[in-house]
């Protein structure tokens, strides 16, 4: 028997799947380069920064795979197996039609509630998009990870943060006050609210940067405006519900959340010295609020017992790195002066390294470690340079892994020949 909270989501994702499918995966993914966040080749600096690229089969779980994602998934990553996992018949209808389309063998799918499919082999990699967070108790949906992970494995998981909804939120309380149910009515209804708002209202500033896509949707304006369950995350919350559930933060997905040491460079040494000083739990507090770039909080988490491996609870050992170009950011060399774009949280920087012996691209290609970067560098510019390293790891404007990072464009380029 089906719980209220399974009922409903089930009644949602039938009626109004999402998100919106995709039609055609070569045009709209393919041959755009285009990439979910948590594809397992682009991604897997991020997920497994202590270990070697391997193409290696993994064994891939995707609990709530709505309507195309596993279909995108299997079909950029034919070296792995994956199982999709959703509520909506109709989603995975639309699955199934991708499948057939696109002959992608590597996909098997269920139509049930995740926590209760039993598996024989655990998992390498679990994601779960946008999906725990309509749960009536997350922490149900962790356990089952926890139990069908391997220990090395990882998961990508995305939930909703507290702070940039929290306007719509409160419009969100108004629609609930007036009962509106999921059909045309209230989606016109909440249409036409959000465009009579006065255009500095947070909510209609949210709506129109964040949501504007779903805007023009009906499944986008259910998704939204019309969930009858919602959690919304601090992530000093998050953190203590992963701990309860045997897992903390890995890496971040993204820089949404993270960057913080950027809004202190002009600070007095006492406030910087004070900021170093506080747990990691309470900096990424304080960067989630300075960010306030949290609609989607993308985490990639290890259980517990591989805290050792997480690149967010550890120093990082800067010799032993390899840095790469952070997803979503702009480079623009000039000699040994880099600017960069953060288009993710809108930021500007100008960085100069001062120092000829540098071959900025360097930074930037993933293929030697700092330690060879610097070889002949002397001491006071090894130091300058890696605390400009460090500044820009920090601030989610460099990547890096402890081992060569491959350009994840040439997989593409292969697994779509
Ligand atoms: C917001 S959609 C996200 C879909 C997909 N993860 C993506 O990012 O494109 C949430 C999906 O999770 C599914 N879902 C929610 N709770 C679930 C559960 N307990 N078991 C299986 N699927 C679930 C819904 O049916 C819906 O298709």
């Amino acid at each position: 028997m089906k719980n209220k909270n399974i009922l409903d989501l089930t009644n949602q994702y039938n009626n109004y799947i999402y998100p919106k499918p995709t039609q055609s995966l070569p045009e709209e993914w393919i041959k755009k380069n285009r990439f979910q966040i948590c594809d397992p080749n682009y991604c897997w600096h991020r997920l497994w920064p202590e270990k070697p690229y391997s193409s290696k089969r993994l064994n891939v779980l995707i609990a709530g795979c709505g309507s195309d994602q596993a279909a995108i998934l299997a079909k950029c990553n034919p070296n792995h197996s994956f199982v999709g996992v959703d509520l909506s018949e109709n989603s995975l209808k639309h699955e199934k039609k991708l499948i057939k389309e696109n002959n992608i063998k590597n996909l098997k799918l269920y139509c049930e509630d995740f926590r209760s499919v039993k598996f024989e082999e655990k998992f390498d990699y679990i994601i779960s998009s946008g999906v725990i967070h309509h749960l009536d108790d997350p922490g149900t949906g962790l356990k089952y990870f926890y139990k069908n992970l391997k220990d090395e494995g990882v998961i990508y998981l995305m939930v909703y943060g507290d702070k940039k909804s929290y306007a719509t939120n409160q419009v969100k309380k108004l629609f609930q006050k007036l009962d509106l149910k999921q059909n045309k009515d209230s989606i016109n209804f909440i249409k036409n609210t959000i465009t009579k708002l006065n255009n500095l209202h947070p909510a209609k500033i949210f709506s129109e940067t964040e949501i504007k896509r779903d805007l023009n949707h009906p499944s986008g304006i259910v998704d939204f405006f019309l969930h009858k369950k919602e959690n919304f995350f601090s992530i000093k919350e998050l953190i203590k519900l992963l701990e309860k559930n045997k897992f903390v933060i890995k890496n971040f997905a993204n820089g949404r959340i993270r960057p913080l040491s950027k809004f202190f460079t002009d600070a007095p040494l006492d406030i910087k010295e004070k900021i170093d000083s506080l747990p990691i739990e309470d900096k990424l507090e304080i960067s989630q609020i300075l960010n306030w770039n949290d609609r989607k909080i993308d985490l990639i988490c290890c259980k517990s017992s591989n805290k050792k491996n997480s690149v967010i609870y550890n120093n990082i050992n800067l010799e032993k790195i390899y840095t790469y170009q952070y997803h979503g950011v702009e480079y623009k060399i000039d000699g040994s002066n880099i600017k960069i774009n953060d288009k993710i949280n809108n930021g500007f920087f100008n960085l100069n390294f001062d120092n000829s012996k540098l071959e900025i691209h360097e930074i930037l290609d993933g293929k030697k470690n700092l330690f060879d970067i610097t070889t002949k560098f002397n001491k006071t510019e090894k130091r300058n340079f890696m605390s400009k390293i460090l500044f820009m790891i920090e601030n989610s404007i460099l990547d890096f892994s402890y081992h060569p990072i491959v350009d994840y464009k040439k997989y593409y380029a292969i697994k779509t020949n």
